[in-house]
């Protein structure tokens, strides 16, 4: 059969697949190995994958690219990200590294507060030039899918500015975008407490605006999922609002997503889940009754590494008993200006191993797979299988561990997006 292009001479082909959906338990233990591999592409989708001898025999294509006996997965998902934002947070760096807490500096109007002010103040155009470097930097990591989230706005103008740069970066970068609208990130200044009134207008007005936005947008004619997120903590929102907004944006058709346990147990994570959330994100402090929620439901586990080491905590969320508590987990940078400016979903990896005791095979399921599957997005993207988008990363490595083993560099040597080469590394 006739196919655009064949990739072969794979050293490893890692598929990551997984016919029952999201990867639990010992599954995750297994990356679905093929050693000498190949895989067919044909307009855009997997066509097939198997040994590189009965690949080359069964199909001929147009054109050919040698992986030179290196690894190939997926393209990464990374499941949580803030990318959209003007300004810095470094004098925050300082103050941190002086031993600021990064929720007393958010409480006396800095930390996520002072990339609103910025944010505010920026242009559509401006936006979209700083994410899209930012997406270049993840594009040379091997991300291939990520979700954006807003959250630097807190007002409908500026949400809704966020939401449009979004949707312009889905259209003009390689890596493709699921959003989410997190207006409820934190109590913008002028409700400063009043954040009952600040939760009835997201209610009343930004949520219906947002969907309003997704209706006409490209997402939603690309079936592409679009999400409500919240962070629940101390000087954010409390249970009881979270249940509120959470409820509303599930009736007006939103995927539902939640910040929840990173510095204080307020009980999101039930909340959530009962409200069918995709995703809860954090997690540092889940108790054992939510694990034991989280193990019977379809919700992931997002756990985001990244944010402790930025943060210089020794503590991380339990990641480990997560999966063998039976929960689906996944993993993500948290890319953002205050808790976590880190670009690279290896260096996440790298990190769960380490600290979380994760091995290299569960860390690539949970940053391809159940990534995917975090952001709706799982039948399409995050598995090498037939039919799905022809997201590949060739790694300059001959073993997959190795991705997770090193760090301090990237180990991406090409980046193939819908079957084609968006990025090679410089040699
Ligand atoms: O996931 N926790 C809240 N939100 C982000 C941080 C955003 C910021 O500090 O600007 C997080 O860590
Ligand atoms: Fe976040």
């Amino acid at each position: 059969m006739k196919a655009d292009l064949i990739v072969g001479n794979i050293g490893q082909l890692a598929s990551c697949s997984s016919p029952t959906g999201q990867k639990r338990g010992r599954e995750v233990q297994d990356v679905g190995l093929i050693e000498n591999a190949a895989v067919a592409i044909a307009g855009g989708r997997i066509l097939t994958l198997g040994s590189d001898s009965e690949i080359r025999t069964r199909h001929t294509a147009a054109e050919f690219i040698d992986a030179e006996s290196k690894v190939i997965t997926p393209g990464l998902v990374d499941p949580h990200t803030h990318i959209v934002f003007a300004g810095d947070r470094l004098s925050e760096f300082e103050l941190k590294i002086k031993g600021a807490e990064y929720l007393e500096m958010l409480a006396a109007g800095g930390g996520i507060i002072s990339t609103v002010k910025a944010t505010r103040a920026a242009t559509e155009g401006e936006l979209v030039e700083g994410a899209l470097k930012r997406l270049n930097k993840m594009l040379a990591c091997g991300t291939t899918t990520c979700e954006i989230k807003t959250g630097y706005g807190l007002d409908t103008e500026t949400e809704l500015k966020m939401l449009r740069v979004v949707e312009e970066l889905d259209r003009t970068h390689p890596i493709d975008i699921v959003p989410t609208f997190l207006a409820a990130h934190t109590v913008p200044p002028e409700f400063k407490d009043q954040t009952d009134a600040y939760v009835d207008l997201i209610c009343g007005e930004m949520l219906p605006a947002a969907r309003e936005w997704y209706a006409a947008s490209h997402f939603s004619n690309a079936g592409t999922p679009f999400f409500c997120d919240i962070f629940t903590e101390r000087n954010a929102f409390d249970a009881g609002q979270t249940a509120r907004l959470l409820e509303a944006a599930r009736v007006l058709g939103f995927g539902i997503k939640a910040h929840v346990d990173q510095f204080t147990n307020l009980g999101g994570s039930r909340i959530a889940i009962e409200n069918g959330a995709a995703s809860i994100d954090h997690l540092d402090v889940i108790s054992d009754d939510e694990i034991a929620l989280l193990a019977e439901s379809d919700c992931v586990g997002i756990v985001i590494p990244t944010e402790n080491f930025s943060g210089g905590k020794t503590q991380f969320a339990p990641a480990r008993k997560l999966i063998d508590s039976g929960c689906a987990v996944a993993i993500s940078t948290d890319f953002n200006p205050g808790s976590a400016p880190c670009p690279s979903q290896q260096m996440a990896m790298a990190i769960a191993c380490r600290y979380q005791k994760l091995l290299p095979a569960e860390v690539m399921n949970a940053a391809t797979i159940n990534a995917a599957f975090a952001i709706g997005v799982g039948s399409t993207r995050g598995s090498i299988a037939p039919g799905k988008r022809a997201d590949l990363v060739i790694w300059d490595a001959n073993d997959y561990r190795q991705i997770a083993y090193e760090f301090g560099r990237s180990a991406v040597d090409t980046v193939i997006k819908s079957g084609t080469p968006v990025y090679r590394a410089a040699k």
